[in-house]
């Protein structure tokens, strides 16, 4: 296991669409397992392959540190939205946007499926938090960030409070 570097935005990386999982291998579940340790030593609640480098579809959720629901730990491989409803907006985080938050609007309810680490195709619904976490990843591997989900002044204003942030991030 290790802590792998997430990579930041602009980095082209993150816009590029990532690959569907064809066999669940010994190299999958060690990546599964970077994925949990660069999470929790970011801080994060939810990553995405590619935000290591890797263009696979292929998530890690764990809202344990959110308590305002009950706790979701999961691995999601080649995730599917089924079915979403209603809205809910949410001051979202990303660990490839350190330091910026920006207030989004998604479906407040999702269906979906997944594979799991033992290949078995699952169906969750999730409401609320999770559901945020999950559409936010499920846009990283599609090559969307959260700020592609906000538009005209709101996205200005979050690439220039972001491009401040990296100043003082890189002053130390
Ligand atoms: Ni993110």
């Amino acid at each position: 296991m290790a802590v792998r570097k997430v990579i930041r935005f602009p980095n082209p990386i993150l816009k590029t669409p990532t690959l569907k999982v064809d066999v669940i291998d010994n190299d999958i579940k060690k990546l599964v397992e970077d994925m949990f340790e660069t999470m929790y030593a970011e801080d994060g609640v939810g990553l995405a392959a590619n935000q290591i480098g890797e263009p696979l579809r292929i998530m890690v959720i764990d809202t344990t540190p959110k308590k305002e629901s009950p706790p979701i730990k999961l691995v999601l491989i080649n995730p599917e939205l089924l079915h979403a409803e209603g809205t809910i907006k949410y001051k979202e985080g990303c660990l490839s946007f350190p330091g910026l938050t920006v207030e989004v609007e998604r479906y407040s309810r999702v269906k979906l499926k997944a594979l799991d680490l033992q290949g078995e195709e699952k169906e969750y619904e999730f409401e609320g938090f999770p559901a945020i976490v999950f559409q936010h990843e499920l846009d990283h591997l599609d090559g969307i960030t959260f700020i592609d989900r906000v538009n005209g002044l709101k996205r200005r204003l979050a690439l220039e409070r972001y491009s401040k942030l990296q100043k003082q991030y890189s002053r130390g």
